[in-house]
């Protein structure tokens, strides 16, 4: 008999169920990924995918260079005011509030989505929307919760209107603020949930298909790509590969030594 848990997800249209393989009997079972490679960001690449370096009036440059080192010195405290009162980009004439980034500020987990939608914009926190809900099945098919050793950021901290994906120049903005948030949290492994984010957080221009089922590396921590949620609404079939890339993500985890400590 099915439980209420799978009757609501499946009301949701988020069936199947996603279950870790040594949870249930007879439980789903997950395609295997490839075999972890390890992948190191090619520099080429990383300068190739940039958006072009403001070149031409040298005050911009050192501008923006002051804006990050001085966010990247920033406390906790410090970087949420910081981001609630940014006017960097032209995200924040139409926000109705910023988004900070939500959990467990010592988490071992980093999910990082693309910017917050409507339903973010309104609550003031990611993932609360409908690809949020499915965000909340895939971690909890992984035995995690937000807030428990999960944290859960986006690229850009305003919302993009009409939910199209954040301009370069937007991200770049926002940049300082996911880096001084990684640096802070000191996450053992990071999920790049989609392009934008895996695009931002590697320098790269690939595919999501070719990105996925290896270990990236973000500054030195281990990073794995997957789908976005609000992509698996749309492409129910993917479900399985994003399926796939969760359980090469536990196992990718179990394989890791204890955090870096800070310093
Ligand atoms: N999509 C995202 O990438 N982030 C959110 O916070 C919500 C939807």
């Amino acid at each position: 008999m099915k439980s209420r848990r799978d009757l609501i997800l499946e009301e949701m249209g988020l069936t199947p169920v996603w279950r870790l393989r040594d949870s249930a009997p007879g439980a789903e079972q997950a395609p295997v990924a490839a075999p972890a490679a390890i992948v190191e960001p090619s520099p080429a690449r990383r300068e190739a995918a940039q958006p072009a370096p403001i070149t031409r009036h040298s005050s911009l440059v050192t501008d923006a260079g002051d804006r990050r080192a001085t966010i990247m010195r920033m406390e906790w405290p410090g970087l949420k005011a910081a981001v609630a009162s940014c006017v960097a980009c032209p995200l924040h004439a139409k926000r109705n509030q910023t988004v900070f980034g939500v959990g467990d500020e010592n988490a071992d987990w980093l999910f990082v989505g693309e910017g917050p939608g409507a339903e973010e914009d309104a609550l003031g926190e990611p993932f609360v929307g409908q690809a949020g809900r499915l965000l909340d099945s895939m971690l909890s098919a992984i035995k995690l919760k937000r807030g428990a050793n999960v944290y859960i950021a986006n690229v850009v901290k305003c919302r993009p209107p009409a939910n199209r994906n954040p301009e370069p120049a937007e991200a770049l903005a926002c940049e300082p603020f996911l880096h001084r948030q990684i640096d802070l949290i000191r996450p053992k492994l990071i999920i790049a949930l989609g392009k934008v984010a895996a695009a931002n957080l590697l320098a790269s221009d690939a595919s999501v298909a070719g990105m996925r089922g290896k270990v990236h590396q973000y500054r030195g921590i281990p990073l794995i790509v997957t789908y976005h949620p609000a992509y698996l609404l749309r492409s129910l079939p993917e479900k399985a590969k994003a399926w796939a890339d969760l359980c090469f993500a536990v196992r990718t985890m179990a394989g890791l030594g204890p955090r870096k400590t800070a310093g």
